[in-house]
């Protein structure tokens, strides 16, 4: 079957063959690809940066946000059938630290940790894949067309479900509805990320820095959260005039400079959980004492949120499904190209200021 890999560390993406999986345990199940989302990790992987090739393997087949449809399953599997719509979990757990035992791989301790597509382990821009049952969460039909959107969700998912058990955890009293939220980059985790926090009651405001007639500014309003131009206005000085300062806030855009000063936005018993991964290497001036201080005499907190496990993915599917009632049409709108396996090269392209979410799609 057809797949599209890299050679992890160097710059380009190329065609593979790789054999049909088949079902070779109890609990396998072979799965069609349908389509399979582009991210900046993606992005990052073909550009040289962070990836692993599998054992033994100098090629690692990338993607890792999908959308398939049953094949087959192993006869251990009896709660899934031919033509059921599933998306699969990213991160398989080391097997030998308490969260990976525990079923939550996204808190792996000992590193060990694999990620389909990212990490050590195959991916699934290819034609078909197997895996376990356990790594797998049905979807709903009404939610198939946006299921490849389920991975980009979890990981908003899971950055607000710390954020929240945090607080919850030292404030027996929060309540989030009506508390003041920003995201902050509203590229795909950024967006569902506000839609997640939305569904929960939260005022959202959305900042990037592009134009107000950019896709996702028009999808971000289309959910009633509001926009802030972050080429007009700091993170710094995101006060009261712009909505501030905010009760939790969400990084999505992996820009250092821009993380940082995000702190002096946040509230008095904030939470600000990040979730964009910046490149190393470049130092960046910063007020450290007036941050710091700002931390310490306002209880706030900062905290870091990778990856998903099952849970998130249930939890995504449950709003993605909540978000197509309440909006309808928008969350359709932010897949904003569909590219086929030979136009790889295009999907892992640059973006534009239009471009949301860009997929590959390997079946109708
Ligand atoms: C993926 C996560 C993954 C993380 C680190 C992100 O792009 O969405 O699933 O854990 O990269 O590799």
């Amino acid at each position: 079957m057809h797949a599209i890999a890299i050679h992890p560390g160097k710059t380009g993406a190329i065609r593979v063959e790789r054999p049909e999986p088949v079902v070779s345990a109890d609990n396998d199940v072979v799965i069609d690809v349908v389509e399979v989302g582009v991210c900046g990790t993606d992005r990052e992987e073909v550009s040289g940066g962070r990836a692993d090739a599998p054992p033994g393997s100098d090629e690692l087949v990338i993607g890792h946000e999908m959308r398939g449809r049953v094949v087959e399953a192993g006869k251990g599997v009896t709660d899934l059938h031919a033509g059921d719509d599933v998306v699969l979990t990213v991160r398989r757990g080391c097997g030998h630290c308490g969260p990976c035992n525990a079923g939550r791989p996204g808190f792996c301790e000992s590193g060990d940790y694999t990620e389909r597509g990212i990490r050590g382990r195959d991916g699934y821009q290819c034609e078909r894949v197997v895996d376990d049952r356990g790594n797998i969460i049905p979807v709903p039909k009404g939610v198939a067309a946006v299921a490849v959107l389920a991975e980009p969700t979890s990981v908003a998912e899971k950055a607000i479900a710390e954020a929240i058990l945090i607080q919850r955890a030292r404030l027996p009293e929060y309540d989030e509805v009506g508390k003041r939220a920003l995201v902050a980059g509203i590229g795909p985790v950024g967006l569902l990320a506000a839609m997640a926090l939305k569904l929960r009651g939260f005022d959202v405001t959305g900042m990037d820095i592009v134009d107000e007639d950019a896709n996702r500014v028009v999808g971000l309003k289309a959910m009633s959260a509001r926009y802030i131009d972050g080429r007009e206005v700091q993170a710094t000085d995101l006060d009261a005039h712009h909505a501030g300062p905010f009760d939790l806030i969400l990084d999505a855009t992996g820009a250092a400079a821009v993380e940082i000063n995000l702190i002096d936005a946040l509230a008095t018993n904030g939470v600000y959980v990040l979730t964009g991964i910046p490149s190393g290497g470049r130092e960046i001036p910063v007020a450290a004492g007036d941050l710091l201080r700002e931390l310490v005499l306002g209880n706030k907190l900062v905290v870091g949120s990778v990856n998903a496990s099952h849970e998130h993915f249930a939890l995504a599917i449950r709003d993605l499904e909540l978000a197509l009632a309440k909006w309808p049409g928008v969350i359709e709108a932010f897949i904003t190209s569909r590219h086929t396996p030979g136009e790889f090269e295009r999907a892992f392209g640059k973006p534009a200021d239009t471009d949301i979410k860009t997929v590959i799609a390997w079946a109708k």
